[in-house]
């Protein structure tokens, strides 16, 4: 995939109308419908800001949750309006509906250097199926096309992707941000490339696992998938999560990483604890030695030393999924550790977003790495190698 696209410091936007698909999905209170972090929105400033005073008129969009049968009022943007307008200080205005009169209305009386949000993509059908029909009708109230919705271009939408087709298509600061960082890291990252994977499920991870084989001098896996490692070993992992399917597949990995020359690296240790609660009791045992009646939740005291040694050499470290359940503070010290780890090193460091990012920034390390992405499933399809249809439809530079 061609990471180097046009971004909208190569094209005119002044006294033109901008359509900007953003990622506005905020996580918002159950109760209060209070949004909870305004990380995203905060992430699409440069961007606007950038367009408003180049004199752009600019027409935001956006999904918010996942409604099912049309308008949700519970999952309307009306929240992010007011937040975003208080970030940028200066009004909002808000449509009542996607391509309806209203949103028309509005866009056509959209002056340059006003900015006007749209109601949440997906409260119309055809976004979700990328329907032509929607993607032009978007595409009319405008003249051009920004994304910086890093967050959801691995969704081929009417808003993500399928606008693109009817516009001149370019990225935002943030997208060209992800672009930079990811793809450098995945095209012509300074080695060694380190790559560390954790999370609790080798079957989540293994379009990334195949692709990283192919392009990383160092694996390291961690989190609960590395029971499954361990038990395709000929280990004893106790009640730890363990998925019997994948066994075959994770001696494949470890033997397909010896072909390679990839070293790949697996726990010799494990803290596991006498049941998943905070408040478990705990010990420290052999990796693959870990008693019935016990569970493994974070990786051991040896084994953080020779994680945090390959993660000392490395010249560029990928992360993607915490070492353990760093929401019970007893069995973080793992993720800790290598979030410590990451701080000190001189290596590009790129953190995938979900979990990963949620761990770093909940340990206070966020400032300290070079990149932490704002995509969840978009960061793990980029490390997957997928062609992501959000940043194929933009035009290239
Ligand atoms: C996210 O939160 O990861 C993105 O906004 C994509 O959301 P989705 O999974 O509902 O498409």
């Amino acid at each position: 995939m061609n990471y180097n696209k046009k971004t909208v410091k190569d094209i005119d936007v002044s006294g033109k109308k901008v359509l900007l698909r953003c990622d506005f999905n905020v996580p918002q209170d159950k109760e209060t419908g209070a949004i909870t972090s305004d990380k995203r929105i905060v992430a699409a400033l440069p961007t606007i800001q950038y367009l408003l005073e180049q004199g752009a008129a600019v027409i935001a969009c956006s999904h918010l949750g996942k409604p099912k049968n049309g308008p949700d009022p519970k999952l309307s943007l009306a929240p992010v309006a007011k937040r975003l307008g208080e970030l940028l200080g200066k009004p909002v205005i808000m449509a009542t509906d996607v391509v309806g009169e209203d949103a028309k209305a509005k866009a056509a009386a959209l002056k340059p250097g006003e900015i006007l949000l749209l109601e949440n993509t997906r409260f119309e059908k055809g976004e979700t199926k990328n329907d032509p029909a929607l993607a032009k009708a978007m595409a009319s109230m405008a003249e051009v096309y920004v994304s910086d919705a890093f967050g959801a271009v691995h969704r081929a939408h009417a808003s993500t992707a399928g606008a693109a087709d009817y516009l001149p298509a370019v990225s935002g600061f943030l997208i060209q941000k992800e672009l930079d960082f990811l793809g450098g890291a995945i095209a012509s990252p300074k080695r060694p490339l380190v790559a560390i994977l954790g999370g609790a499920k080798v079957s989540s991870k293994i379009g990334v696992i195949n692709n990283l084989l192919e392009i990383a001098d160092t694996i390291i896996i961690g989190g609960g998938m590395s029971y499954t490692f361990s038990a395709a070993q000929g280990g004893k992992v106790g009640d730890s999560l363990l998925e019997a399917d994948w066994l075959d597949y994770s001696k494949e990995m470890i033997a397909k990483a010896e072909t390679k020359g990839v070293k790949f690296l697996l726990p010799v240790d494990t803290v596991c604890g006498d049941s998943f609660a905070p408040d478990a009791k705990s010990q420290v045992v052999k990796a693959g030695e870990i008693p019935d009646g016990w569970q493994g939740l974070d990786i051991g005291p040896e084994t953080v030393k020779l994680y945090c040694g390959a993660v000392a050499g490395a010249g560029t470290v990928i992360w993607n999924g915490p070492m353990g359940v760093f929401e019970f503070p007893a069995f973080a010290k793992g993720t800790e550790a290598m979030a410590e780890a990451l701080s000190k090193t001189s290596a590009i460091t790129v953190i995938g977003g979900g979990d990963s990012a949620a761990a770093v920034e909940q340990l206070g390390y966020a400032d300290k790495m070079s990149h932490i992405s704002t995509g969840g499933g978009a960061s793990l399809e980029f490390l997957e190698g997928k062609e992501l249809p959000g940043v194929a439809c933009l035009l290239d530079a």
